[in-house]
């Protein structure tokens, strides 16, 4: 038995030496690597944690559960952009006007004066809603930050009332059940003072209402890309919105319909990577509109400086 592994060892001697030659090449470059990226990321490696909103964290997608940055927060992307991408990588210059002191205070009270009424309102008057006045504010919505510019959004606007109607049934039929059994009694509580049902009128009653859509990935010459932090993008582009249609008179209220993206994704024929994210009903409030007396935060409440 000795003998054989002897006579084996002998007779594959030079392929074991290239073995062992390329295992020990291969340690010291994992090393290099390592050691090469402990220093330029300032010691500051970070480890990604598996959550439930993994799905959403770009940083465990794209690592492999780690990834380095700088002392700055910047991540190491160069390294990973092909020569075409490289030559678009271009800057341009960039300024906003300055104000003194007391026209920024001015500036930030009126923008605060003006956001502060808005609130988010369930009943419309059926007056029309301008199409181009919408398309500016979804142009405003546009102008949202995106994680690595990806705009993972997409506004569909259905002014086309037996489209809502159908929308609205899918709804209800899900809220039905999201009040009766999915929420549970702490939500419901929390609910009590908004005073809604699984009843949505404001759907057709609205003159139209815009279905937002977060796409976590899109396709580029056919190539599958990740639009990282869509969730987030998606989210800060609506606030946008909100802010847009409020400075223009209009009215909405946020509402995430439970369980029902699927059914209405493919009611309005829209492709399967896109996801429902807010359903937003748009017109002017009825006369009669009431809202919750609700009241918001104090800045020593909500804020901290250090
Ligand atoms: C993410 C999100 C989801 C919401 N979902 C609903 C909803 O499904 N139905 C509804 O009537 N209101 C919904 N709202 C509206 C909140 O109830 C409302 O913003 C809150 O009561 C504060 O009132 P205000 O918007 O008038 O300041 C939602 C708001 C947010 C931000």
């Amino acid at each position: 038995m000795g003998g054989t592994v002897e006579t084996l060892f002998r007779e594959y001697k030079v392929y074991i030496k290239y073995v062992l030659l390329f295992s020990a090449a291969y340690l010291v470059k994992c090393v290099f690597e390592f050691l090469y990226n402990r220093s330029a990321a300032g010691q500051d490696t970070r480890q990604v944690e598996e959550t439930a909103d993994e799905a959403d964290s770009p940083l465990y997608e794209a690592s492999g559960k780690s990834v380095v940055e700088d002392s700055q927060g910047n991540y190491f992307y160069d390294k990973y952009l092909t020569d075409t991408e490289s030559e678009k990588n271009v800057h341009i210059p960039f300024s906003l006007p300055r104000f003194e002191p007391e026209e920024m205070k001015k500036r930030a009270r009126d923008f605060y004066e003006l956001v502060n009424k808005r609130r988010s309102c369930r009943f419309f008057s059926p007056d029309p809603v301008p199409r181009d006045v919408l398309e500016q504010c979804i142009l405003a919505a546009g102008t949202s930050p995106s994680g690595a510019h990806t705009e993972p959004w997409q506004f569909v606007v259905v002014y086309n009332k037996e489209d809502r109607l159908a929308i609205r049934e899918i709804v209800e039929d899900e809220e039905k059940v999201n009040y009766e059994r999915r929420m549970g009694k702490n939500w419901l509580q929390d609910l009590a003072k908004i005073k809604t049902t699984f009843v949505k009128e404001y759907i057709s009653d609205a003159d139209c209402i815009i279905l937002v859509f977060k796409s976590p990935f899109h396709y580029k010459n056919g190539v599958k890309h990740n639009n990282w932090y869509y969730e987030a993008s998606v989210s800060i582009s609506v606030g946008i919105l909100l802010c847009a249609l409020n400075n223009v008179g209009l009215v909405t209220v946020t509402s995430t319909p439970m369980n029902c993206g699927p059914a209405i994704r493919r009611l309005l024929g829209r492709p399967e990577h896109e996801k429902l994210a807010f359903l937003l009903p748009v017109g002017y409030p009825a006369n009669s509109a009431t809202v919750p007396d609700l009241h918001r935060k104090p800045l020593d409440k909500i804020c901290t400086f250090i």
